[in-house]
């Protein structure tokens, strides 16, 4: 089984409960990948709610479907595909529908699409949903459309998302898009481009809309917000040609997270993804300044081997990560810490294995997103490195590592035994409707009695028992947060 940890609950079709009540068509929006696609997904229904647009989840009744789409396995190719069959058979009751292509998969593909998928009418890249209305008309004048250009500057700061799928409680805030790192199996920096950072005015203002609206916690996402970096100019790479007024007024990222912070001390602050490479001390010295900004770290490691890692062209040695891990732990003790790894990366050898074993053994990772590696055309790795570990090896390595992390979770939740935590109240439990479901600082899911309690309510919960993924225990009252 592949990334048995992922909560992919929320993959597919999404609802906004802010309709325009004079929009008369209807929007089918599905969603797959990472944060970042749920994230774009709103904003290109914010830029179709100005078209005429409301939502709907029903697939038979949509004038517009959308598939935004990941390329980052062939898995995930292959169930939009899958999608596209179910698009095609409701399209032949419907012929008026029209489907269109966005994301990581229509900037892989561009054009090929349109040949490939005969039911698909525009493939619109990342970078190019703001030509999404042109585009339409195209399509409405019987031609096919297709934008897959990658911008230098666009973050899509001046467009006001529409949220999808809201609990009105979490949101998610983009702050980076694009990556320029280059790990040799990934296929991000050709699917989005070159790396930018948005404008920390336009980040604010919308935080502050996000808790005048109610919402009480802020994901920052970027493909590696710890390069977030603001000087007015465009590019980070170009930083090194800025005046010297933009040197001395630039924006980093752990400047972006104490401004947040400060913004709104009632708001719990998340961010996603950290990269060890370019995770800096002062970070984690604004996380342990901020009570509001969670102790917990996405940090993906993807090898414990520094071979390997230098194969996957990381940044990183095996040592460097674990001092990174050392250094997390001793300036916000009792940070919780999660992983990405890749399993059966081209050469790996079974020693490379042992060495992610015993990483993860060092780590204890609270939790995490395990993958076996999935060769993607046009990478690095796929021009010079063969896929030379078998199938059942790469399955049996997996199998492996997810034991293991089963087992250091169980062990991370079963330390907070008779230990009181803040819980945000996220939701209803999906497994009893008695009980309300939310997320401690480290992101563990934590499930209580309702008593009284309403979502978006912070409370102190004891916790009497736990599985290998979740907390139970009950409330002992509000948080002072509240
Ligand atoms: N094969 C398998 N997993 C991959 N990831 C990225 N590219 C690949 C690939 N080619 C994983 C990495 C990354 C996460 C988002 O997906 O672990 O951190
Ligand atoms: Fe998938 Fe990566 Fe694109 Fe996100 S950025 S949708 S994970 S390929």
């Amino acid at each position: 089984m592949e990334d048995k940890i992922i909560d992919e609950s929320k993959q597919g079709a999404s609802l906004t409960i802010e309709a325009k009540p004079n929009n008369s068509r209807k929007l089918y929006i599905e969603s797959y990948g990472c944060q970042m696609n749920f994230s774009d997904s709103e904003i290109v229904a914010s830029i179709l709610a100005d078209q005429g647009y409301n939502t709907t989840q029903k697939l038979e009744d949509a004038d517009l479907v959308l598939v935004n789409t990941c390329s980052i396995r062939d898995k995930a190719e292959q169930t939009v595909r899958k999608r596209l069959e179910k698009y095609n058979a409701v399209k032949r009751i419907n012929p008026k529908m029209k489907v269109g292509v966005l994301g990581c998969m229509a900037e892989r593909l561009k054009e090929k699409f349109l040949d490939e998928e005969k039911i698909v009418d525009m493939v619109v890249g990342p970078d190019a949903y703001k030509d999404i209305p042109n585009l339409l008309k195209e399509v409405e004048d019987g031609r096919d459309a297709v934008n897959v250009l990658l911008s230098k500057d666009e973050t899509y700061g001046d467009v006001s998302p529409v949220r999808l799928n809201t609990n009105g409680i979490n949101a998610l805030v983009s702050i980076t898009r694009g990556c320029d790192n280059m790990c040799t199996f990934c296929v991000v920096p050709f699917t989005r481009g070159r790396e930018r950072s948005r404008d920390p005015k336009s980040i604010l203002e919308e935080v502050h809309d996000l808790a005048s609206k109610g919402y009480k916690e802020i994901t920052l996402l970027g493909q590696n917000v710890d390069s977030y970096l603001w000087y007015g100019g465009g590019l980070k790479k170009e930083f090194k040609n800025a005046s010297e007024m933009e040197k001395a007024t630039a924006t980093s990222f752990s400047n972006l997270l104490a401004m947040v912070a400060e913004a709104q001390p009632k708001m719990r602050i998340r961010f996603s993804t950290s990269n060890p490479q370019d995770m800096t001390e002062d970070v984690l010295h604004t996380m342990a300044k901020y009570p509001n900004i969670c102790d917990y770290i996405h940090l993906p490691f993807q090898s414990g081997s520094t071979r390997i890692l230098k194969e996957m062209n990381r940044q990183h040695t095996r040592e460097e990560y674990m001092q990174l891990i050392d250094k997390i732990l001793e300036i916000i003790p009792g940070c919780g810490i999660s992983q990405d790894i890749i399993t059966g990366f081209p050469t790996e050898t079974e020693e490379d294995h042992q060495d992610t074993l015993s990483l993860m053994e060092y780590v204890q990772f609270y939790f995490g997103y395990m993958f076996k590696y999935s060769e993607r055309p046009g990478t690095m790795a796929a021009r010079k490195l063969e896929d030379d570990i078998s199938e059942e090896t790469k399955k049996r390595r997996l199998t492996e590592i997810v034991d293991a992390q089963r087992g250091h979770s169980a062990s991370r939740t079963k330390q907070c035994l008779g230990k009181i935590m803040e819980v945000l109240i996220e939701r209803e439990s999906k497994k009893s409707d008695g009980d309300w479901s939310g997320r401690n600082q480290q992101s563990l899911v934590v499930v209580f009695p309702k008593e009284n309690y309403q979502p978006g309510d912070f409370v102190m919960v004891k916790i009497t028992d736990c599985t290998s993924a979740t907390l139970i225990g009950e409330a002992v009252g509000y948080s002072k947060n509240q």
